[in-house]
């Protein structure tokens, strides 16, 4: 059996999640249920980056112990999870033992190795990106280039990973690779830098007079892991790296690590290097995905504009009938369809309603309540197997979306898929206003009334297939109205005429049209 590894970044915990934080998970999950049904042994990899000064700092000013405040974060991002149908495998934490020694064992393999060494360094540190910056990279005077909050100076001696030795590696890695980093515009940033910028090495201890909270490190008691080399580890640590080779043997390397693209350089340039350093394989593909803004400003809590995911789903579950399910099912269709997961995207209820209401509720939901209606209506619930070609109405849409769904939902084109998707739902809607089925019940045609309500049913089974890994909820509502028992998703499954019979069971219309007005 094929294994697929994909991971979510790890989230720091020095805040509460927000929906950027979601959007990455869903994501992952997406890409994860989709392997799924593909047949493939899948591990999905999320968690929480636990260490660092902001962390502390956080703590401190909450007035309880760090380690009480990071659980109690920890606790929010788990309950999180769940609320968004997220179906990860493991949950790594960055405090966990198990992880800690890996870090440990990393650092002192390198140190071996003479890829470690101790220096002075002069440099100016921003916490919110919990990253170092030489003089010539900052931004108006003293300010961190990637989040624009000052920087501080910082003077002492620390140790430091040869990045700089894996340069020349590097770079031809890169040329010979051009899928390693996706989208094309953060393979070509990564080049650009690269290009513009040697590698200069990396500072991976911090000073424990000056900081504490993070993992000893195991060469020198008086530091502490600088909290970017410990994180990347969790990829690693999470499926046991040096303590259960057999499983890490099976899913390493990862297939996709999905990231945001604040954190590519970590991800693109530090990362593949610490692998290779090690002796271990590379990843195959690191995709940056874009941001979701307000008002053109990234969704963060420095910048105070956070949408809390809870209360967003609480708030769509009450204008979805109370229905939980269909509300996460809902959000996470219009994260997917609104825009490629490589851009930026502007975030707004009215927009997130309006896609509910003409996708959703007009499109979808409506085409799902007729055909069971009619289903009911015209045969008593009993729709049996016309041995039929596709009707030539939708035969091009459905041999397209067999053709090209693997491939888009493969590449995380999620958007794509959908679009070939609907296209299918708006053909249907389309085939039962042409068809007028009202008419042939008055004129006695049931050779004609029987084929077309079992091509409709078998249209509305193959919409809940390829619909499974981006909204499971609904996809499993259809296909219970279906009369579908064994649930089943897999797209060997979506091959026109594959059932002989459904046992229509109605149900409530999937998406009631929202009036916020
Ligand atoms: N802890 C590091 C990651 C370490 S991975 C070894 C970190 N954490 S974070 O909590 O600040 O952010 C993690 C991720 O959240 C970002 O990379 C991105 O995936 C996501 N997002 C945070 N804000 C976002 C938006 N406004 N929009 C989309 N995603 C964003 O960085």
């Amino acid at each position: 059996m094929k294994k697929f590894y994909l991971t979510s970044p790890i989230y720091y915990v020095n805040a509460s999640p927000h929906i950027g934080h979601a959007y990455t998970n869903i994501i992952c999950d997406c890409m994860a249920r989709f392997r799924r049904i593909r047949g493939e042994n899948v591990f999905f990899l999320t968690g929480t980056d636990e260490h660092g000064e902001k962390i502390q700092k956080a703590a401190n000013a909450e007035g309880i112990t760090t380690k009480d405040f990071i659980d109690n974060k920890v606790d929010i991002f788990k309950q999180l999870w769940p609320k968004l149908n997220i179906s990860y495998d493991f949950f790594v934490r960055t405090s966990w033992k198990g992880h800690i020694n890996v870090v440990k064992k990393v650092i002192e393999k390198l140190y071996k190795k003479g890829d470690i060494y101790k220096s002075k360094y002069n440099a100016f540190y921003c916490i919110g990106c919990e990253t170092f910056w030489t003089k010539l990279q900052l931004k108006d005077g003293n300010k961190c280039p990637e989040c624009g909050r000052k920087t501080e100076k910082i003077q002492e001696e620390n140790y430091f990973f040869k990045l700089s030795k894996y340069e020349s590696w590097f770079k031809q890695y890169l040329e010979d690779n051009p899928e390693l980093i996706r989208p094309k515009i953060r393979y070509n940033e990564v080049k650009g830098f690269l290009d513009n910028h040697p590698l200069t090495d990396l500072c991976i201890s911090r000073p424990k007079k000056r900081i504490s909270w993070g993992i000893d490190f195991p060469i020198d008691q008086k530091y502490i892991v600088y909290v970017w080399f410990d994180a990347l580890i969790n990829y690693i640590s999470a499926i046991g790296y040096g303590f259960d080779q057999e499983k890490f043997n099976t899913f390493w390397p990862a297939d996709i690590h999905f990231i945001g693209k604040d954190i590519l350089r970590h991800h693109a340039i530090f990362w593949p290097i610490m692998l290779k350093a090690l002796d271990l394989k590379i990843p195959n593909c690191i995709f940056a995905h874009g941001w979701w803004k307000i008002k053109k400003e990234k969704i963060s809590k420095s910048k105070g504009n956070i949408v809390n995911p809870f209360e967003l789903i609480d708030q769509l579950t009450d204008l979805l009938a109370g229905n939980q399910a269909l509300a996460a099912d809902a959000f996470r269709y219009f994260l997917m369809r609104e825009i490629p997961i490589g851009a930026d995207g502007n975030f707004s209820f009215k927009a997130l309603i309006s896609r509910i209401n003409s996708d959703l509720a007009n499109d979808l939901g409506n085409l799902v309540y007729r055909s069971i209606n009619m289903a009911q209506k015209y045969s008593g619930g009993k729709v049996e197997a016309v041995r039929e070609d596709i009707p030539s109405e939708f035969k091009e849409t459905i041999v397209k979306l067999e053709k090209d769904y693997d491939s888009f939902m493969s590449r995380g084109e999620f958007w794509k898929a959908l679009d070939d998707l609907f296209a299918l739902v708006s053909l249907t809607n389309k085939y039962i206003e042409d068809t007028k089925p009202w008419n042939l019940k008055k004129e006695a045609k049931e050779k004609e009334l029987f084929s077309f309500l079992y091509a409709i049913c078998e249209g509305i089974r193959i919409v809940s297939i390829y619909l499974y890994p981006i909204m499971p909820e609904t996809s499993l509502s259809i296909q219970k109205q279906l009369g579908i028992e064994d649930a089943s998703f897999s797209t060997q499954e979506a091959k026109w005429g594959s059932l002989d019979v459904f046992l229509i069971k109605k149900e409530k219309p999937l998406f009631p049209r929202i009036d916020v007005s």
